[in-house]
């Protein structure tokens, strides 16, 4: 059993296979302390961390320094405006104004498995494979109550955490912050890792030292954002892919949030993490309950490398549902990159004809199919098939893509309108925007209010009518503005401070009951490329669009950053034309499908007007997709070397989980002179095994290919790569 409770102590431990996790109930009051988190130690009763024997800190003992008892004391969850200054969790507007809150320990419950939360998404797992602890807590002044609710995945050392609150007052009560987790602890001279961006940049690996003050990374855009990442880790400042420790933690939630590290006049951390208090305020009624987002939390002494692992694991196991989890995808080519929005059934079915010829499966049908869309000034929400383009609507073309022999895919961007729309004409009340202010448009549109049910409604029933009309096997579902104007005309004033989270709940309720009435459809997020790239989208969706750069070399960044916390199975990535559209680069045809095979891997060009040279090269590409998937899906991902840190040249590589066969992925950036071959240690191999590097007669044990490494003739030329292919023997 993962989780103990020591009754002497009144504390709780919960372990995983090398990670431990103490919190400890204090003093007469009842405070719920937390005492330990780190590699997994042998004893229960850890509250001497607590340090509640300080003088003069004990409350009840000497009421008169209760302020420094709060300002110091390591609290699971800390409330506000009782003298902790730190950070706090949770803040509340009483019917009087009064904005303080401090939850103290009343009972508890532990069991085997995992309750889903309410309409979020969240991991899952069966009574063998995790076990949860439910603390219960209440403020009596205020009659609030709160259910800290922990989960421990023992095999992936990851511990996961939500909180819900209920209103037990006859008055409301407004909860103003709830975040989802906090964790004190004594600082170790940590750095804080986080992923930033930009659009077509997204996810790139930042190192910052943890300074005394707040640093944080956050969102206030309404999604999980191109820009910041709800995604932050404490490491050790030797922190390497093998080395060191790391803390980290990862919100499962699509929305606003904070990540956040704050560094105390105590030299003590706290790490906070939760939906962002900016422009949130969610009324409580008597007996409502509010339930937050969950936060996934792994530690490794082992270095980032075991971090990744762990998180992969959670996610492939443990948090995407679909069943191409574990299948597969079909190849696609997508007409994006090929024609924007210049296409009829003619062009899409000549593509289709080329596709089908080099083995691509699937054809996805981008922006620009419906209403009188021919630019991305108008008709979104008007999800009509335009018949100028499409004569004889999507029956006619879906069932002739399905002739020529591949599947169909097809995009949406449901949550948004155009003003120049049908849909706006006649509910310009459905847009979120302030009356008397005229809403910002963002890429010429305006977001649906979907706090609306009858918003909802209206989106879903536009989906799923098109997907019951043809064959559809796919969908990409899009959102390529961020939130602004924030009002609804909706709701109530008193909950207009809800919009932006159930904003959320509604995608998330969209996508739920998509998934549900078409429980086969492959469907892939997307926001303007990665912005939605989150661990709340995975949720619904096996795989998420990445990025809108497809150029090979921008991507070895963006899937980096991408790879250090999401599995390989989840990151959707294409080979694309030269000059690349977003950079304007040039690189061999080679290299950008070895760029994408380590990710969901498709097309996204125009095949019928590519070199003859490049198309030549897709059969072998889809072979080499073929080959090696199961391996990229299901295997553990290791990075060996990084372009993003050595300038130079990218390196990782996929171990089959038996240790059976590697994949390895070099690519050299651009060519130095005079060069050196390079020495390449393949990590997580079978020390005792031989394996064969394919395609030569050389021959290794694990123990040699993982010290002594294997060497790497020059590439000649800019942006050359290479696939080495370790395979086992008996
Ligand atoms: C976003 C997506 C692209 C494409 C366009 C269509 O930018 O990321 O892949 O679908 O929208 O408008």
């Amino acid at each position: 059993m993962g989780i103990v409770f020591n009754e002497d102590s009144l504390s709780f431990k919960l372990d995983t296979d090398n990670t431990s996790y103490v919190i400890g109930i204090a003093d007469e009051e009842k405070f719920i302390g937390h005492c330990y988190y780190g590699a997994r130690v042998s004893d229960d009763d850890l509250t001497y961390m607590l340090r509640t024997a300080e003088a003069p800190f004990v409350p009840s003992k000497n009421a008169r320094e209760r302020g420094s008892f709060f300002d110091l004391f390591p609290v699971e969850y800390p409330g506000n405006g009782l003298g902790d200054y730190r950070e706090g969790a949770v803040e509340v507007r009483c019917p009087n104004q009064s904005r303080a809150v401090n939850f103290t320990y009343k009972g508890h419950n532990i069991y085997a498995g995992k309750k889903a939360l309410p309409g979020l998404p969240a991991t899952f797992g069966s009574e063998n494979e995790c076990q949860s602890l439910e603390l219960y807590a209440e403020d009596s002044v205020l009659g609030l109550e709160a259910t800290l609710v922990y989960s421990v995945f023992e095999k992936e050392d990851v511990i996961t955490r939500s909180v819900s609150v209920t209103n037990r007052n006859s008055e409301p009560i407004h909860l103003t912050k709830v975040m989802s987790a906090s964790v004190d602890m004594d600082d170790e001279d940590y750095q804080m890792i986080s992923l930033h961006g930009s659009w077509a940049r997204e996810r790139q690996i930042e190192y910052r030292p943890v300074a005394y003050g707040r640093q944080n990374a956050a969102s206030f855009k309404g999604e999980s954002s191109h820009q910041e990442h709800p995604f932050i880790a404490l490491a050790s400042k030797d922190i390497a892919q093998d080395y060191g420790k790391v803390y980290a933690f990862h919100f499962v939630y699509s929305g606003n949030f904070l990540a956040q590290v704050e560094k105390g006049q105590f030299d003590t951390v706290r790490v906070i993490m939760g939906i962002h208090p900016y422009g949130f305020d969610w009324k409580l009624d008597k007996d409502e309950c509010f339930t937050v987002p969950e936060v996934v939390m792994t530690f490794s002494d082992t270095g980032l490398g075991t971090m990744t692992r762990n998180l992969h694991d959670l996610y492939r196991n443990h948090l995407i549902r679909s069943p191409y989890k574990d299948r597969k995808r079909p190849i696609l080519i997508n007409n994006w990159e090929a024609t924007y929005f210049d296409f009829n059934t003619e062009k899409l079915l000549d593509i289709a004809r080329e596709a089908k010829k080099c083995g691509i499966e699937m054809l996805v049908m981008d922006d620009g199919w419906f209403g009188h869309r021919n630019d991305d000034s108008t008709s979104l929400g008007d999800w009509k098939v335009n018949e100028e383009k499409l004569p004889g609507g999507l029956p006619y073309l879906v069932s002739e893509v399905n002739k020529i022999g591949l599947k169909f895919g097809i995009w949406f961007e449901p949550e948004m309108i155009s003003p120049e729309s049908d849909l706006y004409r006649e509910h310009s009340d459905w847009a979120i925007s302030i009356p008397g202010r005229e809403a910002t448009r963002s890429r010429n549109q305006l977001v649906l209010d979907l706090s609306n049910p009858e918003v909802v409604d209206y989106v879903y029933e536009a989906v799923a009518s098109v997907l019951r009309s043809a064959n559809i096997e796919y969908v990409k579902w899009d959102m390529n503005r961020q939130l602004t104007d924030l009002h609804s005309n909706y709701l109530p004033d008193d909950r207009q401070g809800e919009l932006y989270h159930r904003y959320v709940l509604a995608v998330y309720e969209l996508q739920e009951r998509l998934t549900k009435e078409f429980p086969e459809l492959l469907l892939e997020n997307c926001s303007g490329g990665g912005a939605r790239f989150d661990p709340g989208m995975l949720y619904y969706s096996p795989q998420i669009w990445c990025s809108d750069d497809t150029d090979a070399i921008e991507r070895l960044k963006i899937q980096e950053g991408t790879a250090l916390i999401y599995p390989l199975s989840a990151m959707g990535a294409h080979v694309s034309d030269c000059p690349n559209h977003t950079v304007g680069r040039v690189t061999p045809f080679e290299t950008r499908g070895n760029v994408a095979l380590c990710g969901t891997f498709g097309y996204e060009l125009d095949i019928t007007k590519i070199p003859e040279s490049d198309r030549a090269q897709i059969p072998a590409q889809v072979a080499a997709y073929h080959k090696y998937n199961d391996l990229v899906r299901n295997g553990d991902y290791y990075r060996i070397a990084s372009y993003s840190e050595n300038k130079i040249y990218d390196c990782y590589g996929v171990v089959a989980k038996d240790k059976s066969e590697a994949l390895i992925i070099y690519v050299s950036v651009l060519n130095r002179p005079n060069f050196h071959s390079r020495r390449i240690c393949v990590p997580g191999l079978d020390a005792k095994k031989r394996y064969r590097v394919e395609g030569t007669d050389q021959v290794f044990y694990g123990d040699t290919l993982m010290n002594a490494g294997l060497i790497i003739l020059n590439l000649w030329g800019d942006f050359q790569s290479k696939l080495i292919h370790l395979v086992g023997e008996d």
